[in-house]
């Protein structure tokens, strides 16, 4: 597999360099040289998950890796279902909260795992990431005992949930975790800073779990083909995608599905009032504000990383952006909507019912909608109850998190005090 930096086209990587090196000169992302292509996808969507993900993985990495091991890979990192709700008469939620840190991210960072292992050579690593939320504990989860890694987790603190936290900063061991006063963007951008500085790179072997890494957009296509295939060719033939949207990684990795051959007809990018993509869409203008707290503060992002590798594939399959449906919540029509869709029969949690919502509000006669469950309402559980005046039960690994001690650093959003960590801890 050959890949290219977007910003400088001629830094050109293998698949392994991409997952090692998660980030290009000049922070450009990586993106494919040549898009794989299925023809007969309905011969595809007859397949079991792992043997589909098997195929849509190793056409994507080529013959840098034999297909046993892709498949291997697959088996181990995809050990949970995505599974496709019938919520209404015209309308699916596709849950990917079944993993064992109950969201999406379980896909991304369990393969990204499995193929920092086998592309690695036995040198130190450091994955520093940042989180809104999930990320942190999909990686932490994913990486946690993992000889000759480390794993650093930038959070904004007291602006995730407490139940997030708890999943993620009770590790200990090869897992270090800080909470940096300052916002989600403080830390991507001390991520940011870190990979441009080539001494700290090279002294702790720096790398990124953040979507910015190929390897988990990858794994994220798969679950697209698998929503597919629980549906019927009648609701695939005019499917509607709401994807609620924060770094844009998701997105990215639908609009990827649909480049090799997965038919879908529109996708929406649902954001809440973070809006930077939406209002972009309409005006033109690409005018970040300072981030807003929500109740979906995972996707509390004002600066999305994963929009450049979207530009980049909508121009060169020739899509025009305008072909991007999109819109931006508030949190009072969140709240609204998640009560309206628990008194209907479907317990949501904030961040799906932005996506439910807008596809609610956009769907057209004959069309089928799906809308991307990325969390397990537990992992919201204090708003989630404050909304529906409920007090839903915890799962099996949030139960066993919430009574163990943080044990988390505190930091400032300084790049000076970070990278001094980063020696401490990883140098
Ligand atoms: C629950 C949840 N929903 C949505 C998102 C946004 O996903 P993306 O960053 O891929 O746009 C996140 C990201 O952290 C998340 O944790």
């Amino acid at each position: 597999m050959k890949l290219y930096n977007i910003k400088e086209n001629d830094e050109q990587v293998s698949f392994g360099q991409a997952v090692k090196q998660g980030l290009g000169r000049n922070q450009g992302l990586f993106f494919p040289s040549e898009l794989p292509a299925f023809d007969d996808v309905d011969a595809l969507l007859e397949k079991d998950f792992v043997s589909r993900s098997t195929d849509i993985l190793s056409a994507f990495i080529g013959d840098e890796l034999p297909q046993e091991t892709v498949r291997s890979m697959v088996e181990n990192a995809f050990q949970f279902p995505a599974k496709v709700e019938k919520v209404t008469d015209s309308v699916s939620a596709l849950e990917l909260f079944h993993g064992p840190t109950l969201a999406f991210k379980d896909f991304g960072g369990r393969f990204m795992a499995q193929s920092l292992a086998a592309v690695s050579d036995g040198g130190k690593v450091t994955i520093l990431t940042a989180t809104s939320g999930d990320t942190g504990a999909a990686v932490a989860h994913a990486f946690y005992g993992m000889e000759n890694i480390n794993v650093v987790i930038l959070y904004p603190k007291g602006k995730i949930s407490p139940l997030q936290e708890k999943l993620f900063c009770t590790l200990g061991g090869n897992i270090h975790t800080v909470a940096v006063n300052g916002t989600f963007d403080d830390c991507q951008t001390m991520v940011k800073q870190a990979f441009d500085d080539a001494e700290l790179r090279q002294a702790i072997g720096l790398n990124s779990a953040n979507s910015i890494n190929i390897s988990r957009l990858m794994a994220q296509i798969c679950y697209y083909f698998e929503a597919a295939s629980q549906l019927t060719p009648e609701q695939r033939e005019n499917l509607v995608i709401s994807v609620p949207s924060g770094n844009f990684g998701n997105l990215t990795a639908g609009l990827l599905a649909k480049a090799i051959g997965l038919p879908i007809k529109r996708f929406i990018a649902a954001t809440n009032v973070n809006d930077t993509v939406p209002r972009y869409l309409k005006t033109g203008e690409w005018t970040p504000t300072p981030t807003i707290p929500t109740l979906s503060n995972a996707m509390d992002v004002s600066q999305p990383n994963n929009w450049p590798r979207i530009e980049e594939l909508c121009q060169r399959k020739g899509w025009g952006l305008n072909e991007l449906a999109s819109g931006a919540v508030t949190d009072k029509e969140t709240a609204e909507t998640l009560k309206a869709m628990f008194d209907a029969g479907y317990l949501c949690e904030p961040h799906g019912a932005i996506a439910y919502r807008l596809l609610e509000e956009q769907l057209q006669d004959g069309e089928y909608g799906l809308f991307l469950c990325t969390a397990h309402p537990a992992k919201f559980k204090e708003s989630v109850d404050d909304i529906l005046g409920q007090d839903i039960p915890l799962p099996g690994p949030l139960a066993k998190h919430a009574v163990m001690e943080l044990l988390s650093s505190e930091r400032d959003a300084d790049f000076a005090q970070i990278r001094a960590y980063l020696m401490e801890v990883a140098g």
